[in-house]
């Protein structure tokens, strides 16, 4: 179900947002090589309850954990474990936080030490993505204007854009319809409106964009083992633009 969200619940889904986006940073200020993925998600779970809200990806649909710690092939959904993070990963991690009712989604490729030119322009492309998409983005912009932007400029660089993990709307569900594909056709899709919030969500593969779902249920990695970039934000819709609430 599509919901469009009135004043108090547009100042709940910002409250949420910026726990997200702080434990992000917080996330980035500490992650380091010698780390293990399982360590990055205690500091999640902690930063996320100490402000009194919830890690909605623990428990979710069974998921184990309060984060997705993604290195290097894996695309998303990497569950934290003793995996340690060495210098020259890249590392994506994707969180959830809940409180008050309400979500806020957000994740950030972080790069760890001395990173490869390959990796680093993979991640800088990944998050223009992003904002390439956010142009023009107001209330009655189709919502595949979304993924053309982002597969065009993804595509321009000859990285292999994922098809079968999109993005989506977002609100007392963490996700919501409706789904927000990083590839499409210009000017198709329903209409766009104001009070709408959305994750746009570009997961841009170095090479190929096929992936393996593999047998834990939940790790998605690359299909050529080449390295994988993902960049999110929670978006507001609004009558003259967007309003990023995760940044
Ligand atoms: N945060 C992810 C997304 O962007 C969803 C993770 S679900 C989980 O949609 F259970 F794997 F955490
Ligand atoms: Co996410
Ligand atoms: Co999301």
């Amino acid at each position: 179900m599509i919901t469009v969200k009135n004043a108090e619940e547009i100042a709940l889904m910002r409250e949420s947002c910026r726990i997200v986006k702080e434990t992000l940073e917080f996330v980035g200020r500490n992650i380091r090589a010698g780390m293990t993925t399982k360590d990055v998600d205690d500091m999640v779970n902690r930063y996320i309850t100490s402000c009194g809200a919830y890690p909605s990806s623990l428990g979710y649909c069974g998921y184990p954990a309060s984060s997705c710690v993604s290195v290097n092939e894996v695309v998303v959904h990497g569950i934290p474990s003793d995996r340690i993070i060495e210098d020259g990963d890249i590392v994506s991690v994707d969180i959830t936080a809940e409180k008050n009712g309400f979500n806020g989604d957000a994740a950030r490729t972080f790069m760890i030490g001395d990173v490869s030119e390959e990796k680093r322009q993979l991640v800088r492309v990944t998050e223009e993505c992003f904002f390439k998409a956010l142009q023009g983005l107001k209330a009655g912009t189709p919502l595949y204007d979304i993924g053309y932007a982002v597969q065009t400029h993804a595509e321009s660089h000859g990285y292999g854009v994922v098809r079968a993990l999109v993005g989506h709307g977002i609100g007392r569900e963490m996700h919501e319809d409706p789904s927000v594909p990083n590839y499409g056709k210009r000017g198709t899709g329903m209409r766009l409106r104001a009070g709408m919030t959305i994750c746009i969500e570009p997961m841009i593969n170095a090479g190929t964009h096929k992936v393996v779902f593999h047998k834990d249920g939940w790790t998605v990695t690359t299909m050529d083992g080449r390295p994988s970039a993902h960049y999110e934000n929670t978006v507001l819709i609004t009558e003259d633009g967007v309003e990023i609430l995760t940044l």
